[in-house]
């Protein structure tokens, strides 16, 4: 794991200006945050002056434009472009978001591009979500049950229970909420994190599973959940329209429930 992480925005130093071939007109300017950690030197911002009249709507078609036609030494992940896989998740214009869906038309001025904050970086804007996937995997993401599987059909749910999954299952892991969240910069260690918290109700109230009663002793703890002190910033970034702020409050209240 990378040792290094740096909070988005943060001011680092200037580094090269690349300009636009002679006579392109219709410039938008790129700031980008570029870091290798392995090279000793320090993080720096490149600028990039990309020809929007050649250039796709979204951040990510900028991206892509810088990295095959301006420099390619620029390190990204992406692969759906279709704000499916999570993986271009990053921390454009002051906000964490997916690059594939921010139109670049949306943003005043200069395009800011860093990586999401408070992670270690691997390098440019790919972050370390080593810990971020141990705390989804912590929360056992999947079915678990006792009772024996019916012999002929799958384990049915009513409709109105299905339901009850609407808001949670479109979760694409992409940690803009996490890594937005004040409770999970200072305690990424102990604290979950709205994504994994989000994730863990799903399957709390997901008819089908067994486990509930073991999932909320697992989260009976005062720092696994209750580090959440609703500041919503996990709600107001999602870039699928989720309220993790929410699936937690639902899970404090199912822990003080079963109490009474
Ligand atoms: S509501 Fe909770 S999880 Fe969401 S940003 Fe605030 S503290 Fe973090
Ligand atoms: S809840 Fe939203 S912001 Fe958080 S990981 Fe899932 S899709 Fe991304
Ligand atoms: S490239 Fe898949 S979500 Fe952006």
């Amino acid at each position: 794991m990378a040792e290094f992480s740096l909070p988005a925005n943060s001011v680092v130093k200037q580094g090269t200006v690349f300009k636009a071939e002679e006579g392109v007109k219709n410039i938008k300017r790129f700031i980008i945050y570029r870091y290798d950690p392995g090279s000793g030197e320090n993080p720096r911002t490149d600028t990039y002056e990309v020809d929007m009249d050649t250039c796709g709507p979204m951040v990510l078609d900028g991206l892509l434009k810088i990295k095959d036609q301006m420099d390619s030494s620029l390190s990204l992940r992406r692969s759906c472009r279709e704000g499916i896989c999570g993986s271009c998740s990053m921390n454009i214009d002051g906000a964490n978001t997916l690059a594939c869906t921010k139109a670049i038309s949306d943003i005043k001025g200069d395009v800011k591009v860093y990586p999401l904050p408070h992670q270690p970086v691997v390098k440019d804007l790919v972050s370390d979500l080593t810990n971020f996937y141990a705390q989804y995997a912590s929360v056992e993401p999947w079915m678990k049950t006792d009772s024996a599987t019916p012999p002929d059909r799958e384990r049915l749910q009513s409709k109105e229970d299905r339901e009850k999954l609407d808001g949670l299952y479109e979760c694409i892991l992409c940690a803009c909420c996490s890594t937005s969240c004040p409770s999970y910069w200072w305690n990424s260690d102990r604290y979950l994190g709205p994504a994994a918290l989000l994730n863990a109700y799903r399957w709390i109230v997901d008819t089908r599973d067994e486990a509930t009663g073991d999932r909320l002793d697992d989260l009976e703890d005062p720092f696994k959940l209750y580090r959440c002190h609703t500041i919503m910033n996990c709600a107001k970034v999602c870039p699928k329209g989720l309220n993790p702020a929410k699936a937690i409050a639902e899970t404090k209240k199912l822990l003080v429930q079963r109490k009474m």
